[in-house]
């Protein structure tokens, strides 16, 4: 995700026709299927390297590229940020997950030049109450949002009901990162904050691509990066939770191009 102190919301945002939406699902669906295949393989025990691994054989097998790898010095393919991380983990062999765990898994595989980005939270075992309420909200937070995308809307009423919702059930917003446009590029404008007020930014139109991916603390919203230049952790060691989905404005509303395909969006079964 962009930083917000890299705002590109001045710059263009690119404005994408047929063809790009059909680029965007193929990527967008390869991301959803890696995904949809951590559900049953992240249990208590794994390493965050083998996760990587996983994924970097099925991005690779699929004739793919895995983006993060080698991004601005990046050194593996996913992303894995367990508990008070609260994201670009870098995946290692020394981290084992244990049972409560949770963990965010961050995908993003380049087909054909275009760049399918997301992200879930899963469960090591069984996980206690506090973090489960954490995860469903951050993952509710995103599809409140996803559901008010159309034309004519502005970019801060995106940020205005993540951060209504999340601030509702006591949680709150990190501020450091935020969602960013893509498609033929990995970053790009607009940068989509995660918090804000109605109203405010840029009005969306169609032919927009780019995530939302709320990062949501259970604690305070501070957080610092670790000496490995990369790893983001809550300063106060608080759980922090992410989802991510890449989205196209259509006339009338927003396609997902990063829905799961077996159901598995949640670790856990919120209805
Ligand atoms: N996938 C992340 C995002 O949502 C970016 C990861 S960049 C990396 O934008 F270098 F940390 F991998
Ligand atoms: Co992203
Ligand atoms: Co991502």
């Amino acid at each position: 995700m962009n930083t917000i102190n890299q705002d590109k919301t001045l710059s263009s945002i690119p404005l994408h026709n047929e063809k790009d939406f059909q680029g965007m699902r193929k990527a967008g669906s390869l991301a959803a299927k890696i995904l949809d295949t951590l559900y049953n393989l992240i249990k208590p025990g794994i390493s965050t390297e083998e996760i990587n691994y996983h994924c970097h054989k099925m991005i690779i097998s699929n004739h793919a590229v895995p983006a993060p790898l080698n991004y601005r010095g990046f050194p593996k393919s996913v992303c894995t940020s367990v508990n008070h991380v609260v994201c670009h983990g870098i995946p290692s062999k020394e981290k084992i997950l244990n049972e409560g765990d949770i963990i965010n898994v961050d995908v993003t595989v380049i087909v054909d030049g275009w760049h399918g980005d997301s992200s879930r939270m899963y469960c090591a075992g069984k996980i206690n109450p506090k973090a489960k309420k954490l995860v469903e909200t951050t993952y509710k937070s995103l599809m409140k949002s996803i559901a008010i995308l159309k034309p004519g809307i502005h970019l801060g009423d995106i940020g205005f009901i993540i951060q209504n919702y999340a601030e509702s059930k006591n949680f709150s917003v990190v501020r450091d990162f935020c969602g960013h446009g893509l498609g033929k590029v990995f970053h790009c404008a607009p940068s989509v904050l995660h918090f804000g007020e109605k109203n405010e930014g840029i009005k969306l139109e169609e032919g927009m691509f780019f995530t939302i991916e709320p990062m949501i603390n259970a604690g305070n919203w501070a957080v610092k990066i670790l000496n490995d230049g990369w790893t983001a952790v809550t300063k106060d060691k608080s759980l922090s939770a992410q989802f991510e989905h890449s989205v196209g404005i259509t006339k009338n509303g927003a396609e997902i191009f990063t829905l799961s395909q077996n159901g598995t969006d949640l670790p856990i079964n919120i209805l």
